[in-house]
């Protein structure tokens, strides 16, 4: 692990909305908060979702997600705690467990099942829907799980503990990096009054999701269970956040797309016309 010296910024980026979410179910019932939703997708490009999970009552996560498709983007998803048994029809089959990270890119088309390996305990976690350009919504399927021992971790002068899943931060590279989208993600924690910054290009939209704790950026709280999206302002170079209390948070950033979304369930393409050819592939067993 290294001790870094963080990038002092010209200008930290502010809070523009503070977000909720929305209680919902999904796959067999398993309980969750959609962070981003439909409606903010082309605001925080090439971001298409997130779902955050956390229970520690067996009804609320046992079913798992049996069998289903998707196309056309990456999932990632992040345990901090379960196990998770994936499979897909690309012959991938993984076990995804505290501190891992599963990132999976759709592609042209898989279908894969994620079915909890523990009949009672916390499940808690992340799952991110990361957009692909257009050029490569129709690539090969890829697959890698990343345990949480091989995601790059440093630790600043001040005490944070950052996780680096995917990008760059403060010199340390993640376990990720993709060159379309430049996605950032980081796991942040913070001992009570410790601040950390960050660079981010001024052209990536950027969020941050709070577990645990609250946070501060410039004059704006941001509580456990809020996403704050952060500003887009041209000038500045990054985020500096301050911990009201011991806190925990997810940092991601991406350079948008700036192509046309078109949603129907778990295929995200470009058009109606490959909304159609998606559902006719799955259909006559073509996707997998
Ligand atoms: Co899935």
């Amino acid at each position: 692990m290294n001790t870094i010296n963080q990038t002092i910024l010209h200008q930290s980026r502010g809070v523009e909305r503070i977000i909720e979410g929305v209680a919902t179910s999904d796959g067999a019932g398993v309980k969750l908060t959609r962070v981003l939703t439909g409606k903010l997708q082309h605001r925080l490009d090439p971001f298409l979702m997130l779902d955050a999970f956390g229970s520690d009552n067996p009804n609320d996560y046992i079913a798992g997600f049996p069998d289903h498709p998707h196309r056309g983007f990456e999932t990632v998803t992040y345990m901090l705690s379960g196990r998770m048994r994936h499979r897909d029809s690309a012959g991938h089959e993984g076990l995804l467990e505290n501190g891992g990270v599963q990132w999976m890119t759709a592609g042209r088309g898989v279908i894969h099942s994620e079915i909890p390996e523990q009949k009672d305990g916390v499940m808690e976690g992340f799952q991110l829907w990361l957009n692909l350009p257009a050029r490569r919504k129709m690539a090969e399927p890829w697959y890698r799980d990343i345990a949480s021992r091989e995601i790059p971790e440093y630790v600043t002068a001040k005490n944070v503990t950052v996780r680096v899943i995917a990008g760059t931060s403060n010199g340390v590279t993640g376990a990720v990096t993709r060159e379309d989208t430049e996605p950032m993600y980081l796991d942040i924690h913070l001992p009570a009054g410790a601040s950390f910054s960050t660079a981010l290009p001024s052209t990536h939209n950027a969020f941050i999701y709070v577990y645990r704790g609250t946070v501060k950026v410039g004059d704006t709280l941001v509580e456990s269970h809020r996403m704050g999206i952060l500003s887009n302002t041209p000038e500045a170079d990054g985020v500096a956040l301050t911990a009201a209390e011991d806190a925990r948070l997810i940092l991601i950033a991406g350079r948008p797309l700036n192509e046309p979304i078109v949603q129907y369930g778990p295929f995200v393409m470009n058009t109606q016309e490959e909304i159609h050819q998606a559902m006719d592939d799955f259909r006559n067993g073509h996707l997998a």
